[in-house]
């Protein structure tokens, strides 16, 4: 949790094959086609925000990536055998202890050392002094650390998020985001959606856009700014405005 606050300056790097892509996926739900030829990738160490109204398919297309749902239509290559999955809801058994609930999930995802993964994510999510609680009294922000370190359990390559800062105060967000930040630091490429556009801004290397199950853009924050010209200038959240409401969202 030492990593400082920062913006992300430098795109992942841009140099190395994705550890993480998919194709043109498709997902529909009856009648309702909740991903049109969705295309995703992401390099170790880089930052994905995936941004959009409610119902433009960020879980969904998440949860394929998670490899939770299978796409209808498309392609999921390179995606590591490991993949770390933060569902938005508490991913952990309340009545067990912070302690209790990492050594059960290690042994699901059939960690060689338990006990180290146990130390080693107690470390790495500041939940040490909380080991011993009952994960029902866990506040919100220490909740989400801990969903977030079943995710990480297995040390993936690719972490995805799904809305990880939805229910946090602004200190716990920026605490959950200075945690993500060193993950990404650290070579672990991330994933997340948020509904929090200057979240996106301000951790995330690359953006993609969906309404309606569309890809829209991906991009730099930058060039989503650029996309939409002089009416976007102000700051990123009205871009992201403009950029919806000039495609008709
Ligand atoms: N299991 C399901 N059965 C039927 N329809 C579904 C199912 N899951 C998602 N949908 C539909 O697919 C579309 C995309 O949903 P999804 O949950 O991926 O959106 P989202 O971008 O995550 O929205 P939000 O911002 O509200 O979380 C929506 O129209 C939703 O109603
Ligand atoms: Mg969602």
């Amino acid at each position: 949790m030492a990593q400082p606050s920062a913006t992300v300056s430098e795109p992942g790097r841009s140099d190395a094959a994705p550890v993480l892509e998919a194709r043109d996926l498709v997902k529909r739900f009856g009648d309702r086609v909740a991903l049109r030829n969705v295309s995703i990738s992401a390099r170790p160490g880089e930052l994905v925000a995936v941004i959009g109204p409610n119902g433009a398919g960020k879980t969904t297309l998440l949860s394929i990536l998670a490899g939770i749902q299978r796409p209808d239509g498309g392609e999921v290559g390179h995606v590591p055998a490991r993949i770390g999955w933060v569902p938005q809801q508490p991913s952990f058994y309340s009545k067990l202890t912070v302690a209790e609930n990492l050594r059960l999930f290690a042994r699901l995802e059939g960690c060689a050392d338990v006990a180290g993964a146990l130390d080693r994510m107690l470390e790495q999510t500041g939940l040490h002094d909380r080991a011993d609680s009952l994960a029902s009294t866990l506040s919100g922000g220490n909740r989400q650390r801990l969903n977030i370190a079943i995710g990480l359990l297995a040390e993936p390559p690719v972490l995805l998020l799904d809305e990880p800062s939805a229910a946090l105060d602004p200190r716990q967000r920026e605490r959950l985001w200075d945690f993500i930040f060193g993950l990404s630091a650290g070579g672990t490429a991330v994933v997340y959606s948020t509904h929090n556009v200057q979240e996106a801004d301000r951790y995330g290397h690359n953006v993609i856009v969906l309404a309606d199950g569309e890809r829209l853009f991906a991009g730099s924050p930058r060039e989503l700014e650029r996309a939409v010209g002089e009416a976007g200038a102000r700051d990123f959240e009205a871009a992201f405005v403009e950029f919806l409401r000039q495609r008709g969202h």
